[in-house]
């Protein structure tokens, strides 16, 4: 059968997607809010072949773990009533699994691959809901720029949609990498099953998001990157406190997040646009202009512990390239 490549950008949530709602279908228990990055690409492909035994998994050039892989395959191919086994190869331009939101790229990238291996065509909504499936995050890779997640009071109604903003001209993110990317030591999925059940700041949060998404929309709308940086730091610092506080605690930081966070406030001391969030992992990502993302960069780079930085723009939206 053909083999099909499709080609997926990461994105940053400004408001995180933190916790999901009992039940197999990967339902989110908020909405959230998120920025696509071109910077961040994962680009996956995928043959169904009759000659394999079981799915066989390729990440970065290994063969690699399925288990996450072949239940959202199985999605696949009962919508494309098949029952054969699929090749899927996929390479990620930047460190899988410490926090950078290569689940996000990958399920996008796989759930467009795969589909159309498959033979199934999907609009943007019905992928979006798909990868989903595979990951929270990933179901908002299915668009570029900026991008709202709707939490939806059933599966159908969970998927994203795109926001247009006037700031997407002049947007930028820094990337700055915490000790070299290594593996995380808590996944995202665990975490948040750990954050809701153990945690006696989730309900502050629950209540938190809504009024959030609703002032991080308003910036857009305003085209007030300062109000969206604003909000979105605090969002982040408030996600990472239910995970501070759950028992026993989950801390992602490592000393040189901290050191970020200082020069974040600094830079914005100075006069820059300078707003930090930070998901599962040590990493800190800035957001900040076209004009003042090399200063920033540069500042970064020179923190103690951080051993990369990468100043990204705005993302395209999954497609396929082969
Ligand atoms: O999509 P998941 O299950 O990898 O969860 C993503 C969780 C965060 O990155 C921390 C937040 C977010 O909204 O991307």
């Amino acid at each position: 059968m053909m083999a099909v490549t499709a080609r997926a950008c990461a994105n940053i949530a400004l408001v995180k997607y933190w916790g999901k709602r009992p039940g197999p279908d990967n339902l989110p228990a908020t909405g959230s809010l998120s920025l696509t990055l071109a910077a961040l690409v994962t680009e996956t492909t995928v043959a169904f072949d009759p000659t394999l035994a079981t799915d066989a998994f390729d990440l970065d050039g290994e063969p690699a773990d399925a288990t996450r892989v072949t239940p959202f395959l199985d999605l696949v191919r009962a919508r494309a009533q098949i029952a054969t086994p699929a090749r899927v190869t996929t390479r990620n331009d930047f460190p899988t699994a410490s926090g950078l939101a290569s689940s996000a790229s990958g399920f996008a990238a796989l759930a467009l691959a795969a589909t159309r291996a498959a033979g199934v065509t999907l609009d943007d909504r019905e992928l979006s809901r798909l990868a989903r499936r595979g990951s929270g995050s990933a179901a908002r890779s299915i668009f570029g720029g900026f991008v709202r997640m709707h939490a939806g009071d059933r599966d159908a109604d969970a998927y994203a949609t795109p926001i247009t903003s006037a700031m997407i001209d002049s947007v930028r993110m820094v990337i700055a990498i915490v000790g070299g990317g290594a593996p995380k030591t808590h996944g995202s999925r665990d975490a948040m099953e750990h954050v809701t059940q153990t945690s006696p700041l989730y309900p502050s949060w629950l209540d938190t998001v809504p009024r959030d998404l609703a002032t991080a929309e308003a910036a857009l709308a305003a085209n007030n990157l300062r109000a969206l940086g604003e909000l979105a730091e605090a969002n982040a610092l408030a996600m990472h406190a239910t995970a501070i506080a759950a028992r026993p605690a989950i801390i992602y930081w490592q000393p040189a997040t901290i050191a970020l966070l200082a020069a974040v406030r600094t830079l914005r001391g100075n006069g820059r646009a300078a707003y930090a969030t930070i998901d599962a992992g040590p990493h800190v990502k800035v957001l900040t202009t076209a004009g003042d993302a090399d200063h920033v960069a540069r500042a970064l780079a020179g923190v103690e512990g951080v051993t990369a930085t990468t100043i990204s723009g705005p993302g395209e939206g999954a497609k396929v390239i082969a």
